[in-house]
């Protein structure tokens, strides 16, 4: 029964026309339906293990502990301009799944005794990028790291034979998949009203970042990708074939809401006309 509610809140919202009330739902729903963490697990990550993840996770761990709150903010005009009054709250539950997941890595971290890291330059990097720009681009970023997010935490699960570690992950894994949705999502309807051309230029412009966060990516995380089986090459055609995955989400919400835009122009004008 509990798993065939999962399955019935996952498949409804993998799909473009998902409204920021079916988020609302679903991320208050995943909140009170998160997966068993065998906490109690007695294992102990091998030396080699330590050695190969334990620096990658503490940077994810920091990535994960963001506010959010230039997001938010940017969310919180999103949704007065829009009137879609609840995407904010949307964008503030979206928030609150990534803290949960800095939250799961920081408790097994303590458990192995893993250092936190207090800053690092990738995590500043990233959130100076975020910070600078619109919501638009902030997105753009976010969708990014969700992306990545979606391939490591995949290797980081097959690096480990840590039973909570194994299962963070998958929890994790869910989560993001379903982020990129959400974000594809906003930024389908941002573009409704963009040309071909631009459109294109957006594709562009995301291949663009990708490419370079996907270096920086394999600079810090190598290991602990090796340590999964994972070589360069494999992480890079990978890495991509999930990138070219969420730019056709991206693509097919804005055709979505460009064509609600339609739907509700012509109602307009037909109600103009019968006045
Ligand atoms: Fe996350
Ligand atoms: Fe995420």
């Amino acid at each position: 029964m509990e798993g065939q509610s999962h399955r019935q809140a996952s498949s409804h919202l993998l799909d473009e026309s998902s409204t920021s009330a079916d988020w609302i739902d679903y991320m208050v729903w995943n909140s009170e339906h998160q997966n068993p963490v065998p906490w109690d697990s007695e294992y102990r990550i091998t030396l080699e293990e330590r050695k190969a993840i334990s620096k990658s996770i503490a940077i994810f761990q920091l990535g994960e502990s963001g506010e959010g709150r230039h997001f938010i903010n940017q969310a919180r005009k999103l949704s007065v301009n829009s009137a879609d009054l609840e995407y904010a709250e949307a964008a503030r539950l979206f928030i609150a799944e990534e803290q949960r997941h800095s939250w799961l890595l920081s408790r097994f971290m303590e458990k192995q005794e893993i250092p936190r890291l207090r800053s690092h330059w990738s995590d500043r990097f990233f959130r100076g990028l975020r910070k600078c720009l619109n919501l638009e681009v902030c997105i753009a970023v976010l969708i990014t790291g969700e992306i990545l997010a979606r391939y490591y935490y995949a290797a980081l699960r097959d690096a480990t034979d840590s039973p909570v570690l194994r299962a963070i992950c998958d929890q994790i894994l869910q989560d993001e998949e379903k982020h990129i949705f959400f974000q594809g999502g906003t930024l389908g309807r941002i573009r409704r009203h963009r040309s071909p051309w631009s459109l294109a230029a957006c594709d562009e412009f995301q291949r663009v970042l990708f490419a370079g966060a996907l270096c920086v990516v394999w600079k810090d995380h190598a290991r602990a990708y090796r340590k999964a089986g994972v070589g360069f090459r494999k992480y890079i055609a990978e890495s991509w074939g999930y990138l070219e995955d969420a730019i056709q989400v991206i693509r097919a919400s804005q055709s979505f809401a460009s064509e609600q835009e339609g739907l509700r122009v012509t109602r307009v004008e037909a109600q103009g006309a019968s006045c």
